[in-house]
């Protein structure tokens, strides 16, 4: 046990080096990373986060060489993947007086993957504390950096901010401090911030203002070096890489409606695209001449394609707009299909055919799941007669994906 990597007082590194060559979101971190969990060893002791399922039985061997475990009161989950929570299991069986922290998204989830349906939770939210003797806990929530549960642990005392995967770097490493580094670890380090949270810029944009106002004098991430030295530089960084949300791009958002909710959707993400700075049109199909519908088309950067479905088809022009795509050089830009609909929805698949067609990249939920992690955005976009509420927290989260996407290509 590193029980002698101390980070301030009370304050130690228990965590993992995997030097081996790591599989990771279908590659392989050829510098292998390293699973940091901490010890705060209060008048309440607290683990934060864990390490790989793979290294559990070390970890709690290891810690038991510390502390006895039945002493842990709390154990802090900042984020709910393996890579993190893997010991949890392990941990929480042993440690049996210890009350789980994590946000309200994360409790189910660890109960199922770890069998923890009778098991005390403590359920945070921004901004909320906890005193573990002797030192204060601030949480707060930082969803999408990089899945939805996420959270940040910030120790008042020590200045120090526990952000799991969020300003880390996948480095096999035996000096732990960014200042014992044997070589400059920035180009890691933004390496690790175009993979793994870019995609996420706005939620990036987020974090850095629930943050801003913090006194951090160190950073104690889930992946590779603690961060002491040049603190601020780190965080300028992310601060920097994510901020560019002006956007020279153009969405078009094309619908042919019977009763007027698919219109109603057109016109939820034409909104949404121009709380989001996208310069956005919406175009009704059925009642501009097809010129200046292909014309639009060209100047567009992403375009949607909406209809209403009767008898199982399309209705109105979208049809004959779908075919003439084909005369176009759809290359550098995104299409998606949506629709309203009562019982099947069989129009928003036929437009989705057209587009698969089509030079056009054709956005699909298994693609958003395989690039983000996120799981609540539909492509093609299905909605049952009119957008309820939750319809339309799920079409903001796309829009923001799409903008995200849209960035990315400057
Ligand atoms: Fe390092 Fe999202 O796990």
């Amino acid at each position: 046990m590193k029980k002698n990597i101390m980070l301030s007082e009370n304050i130690f590194w228990i965590g993992k080096v995997d030097d081996r060559n790591v599989p990771f979101h279908r590659l392989t971190l050829t510098k292998g990373t390293t699973y940091n969990s901490y010890l705060l060893m209060t008048e309440k002791p607290t683990v934060i986060d864990t390490v790989d399922i793979s290294f559990g039985k070390e970890f709690i061997e290891n810690l038991r060489n510390i502390i006895g475990l039945d002493k842990i009161k709390y154990i802090v989950i900042n984020h709910t993947e393996p890579d993190h929570s893997g010991a949890l299991g392990s941990l929480a069986a042993r440690a049996k007086n210890a009350v789980i922290v994590c946000t309200k998204l994360a409790v189910n989830e660890l109960k199922e993957m770890y069998k923890l349906h009778n098991r005390d939770f403590l359920v945070v939210g921004d901004g909320d504390t906890l005193d573990i003797g002797g030192k204060i806990l601030k949480f707060i929530e930082t969803p999408y950096l990089h899945t939805e549960e996420t959270m940040i642990t910030y120790c008042e005392e020590d200045k120090i901010l526990f952000p799991c995967d969020i300003f880390s770097t996948h480095l096999a490493n035996y000096e732990y401090f960014n200042d014992m580094a044997k070589e400059d670890i920035k180009n890691d380090y933004v390496g690790y911030y175009k993979l793994i949270m870019h995609p996420h810029r706005r939620y990036v944009q987020n974090m850095i203002e629930k943050i801003r106002d913090l006194d951090i004098r160190m950073i104690a991430p889930s992946h590779g070096f603690i961060i002491r030295e040049d603190v601020k530089s780190f965080i300028d960084i992310y601060d920097n890489m994510s901020k560019n949300t002006d956007l020279d791009k153009k969405t078009l958002i094309l619908y042919s409606t019977m009763t007027g909710s698919t219109k109603k959707i057109a016109t939820i993400l034409n909104e949404k695209f121009q709380e989001q700075n996208i310069t956005s049109k919406v175009i009704d199909v059925n009642k501009i001449p097809m010129e200046e519908v292909m014309k639009s088309i060209n100047e567009a950067d992403a375009i949607f394609f909406g209809s209403s479905t009767r008898y199982a088809d399309m209705i109105g022009n979208m049809e004959d707009v779908l075919k003439n795509l084909k005369s176009l050089n759809l290359e550098s830009k995104l299409g998606a299909a949506f629709g309203s609909y009562g019982w099947s929805g069989e129009a928003i698949e036929v437009v989705q055919d057209y587009l698969n067609e089509t030079n056009l990249k054709v956005l699909n939920t298994s693609d958003v799941i395989k690039s983000t992690g996120m799981i609540d955005i539909e492509l093609p976009l299905r909605i049952r007669f009119l957008p309820n509420e939750d319809n339309l927290k799920s079409i903001e989260r796309l829009v923001i994906y799409i903008a995200d996407l849209l960035l990315s290509a400057i």
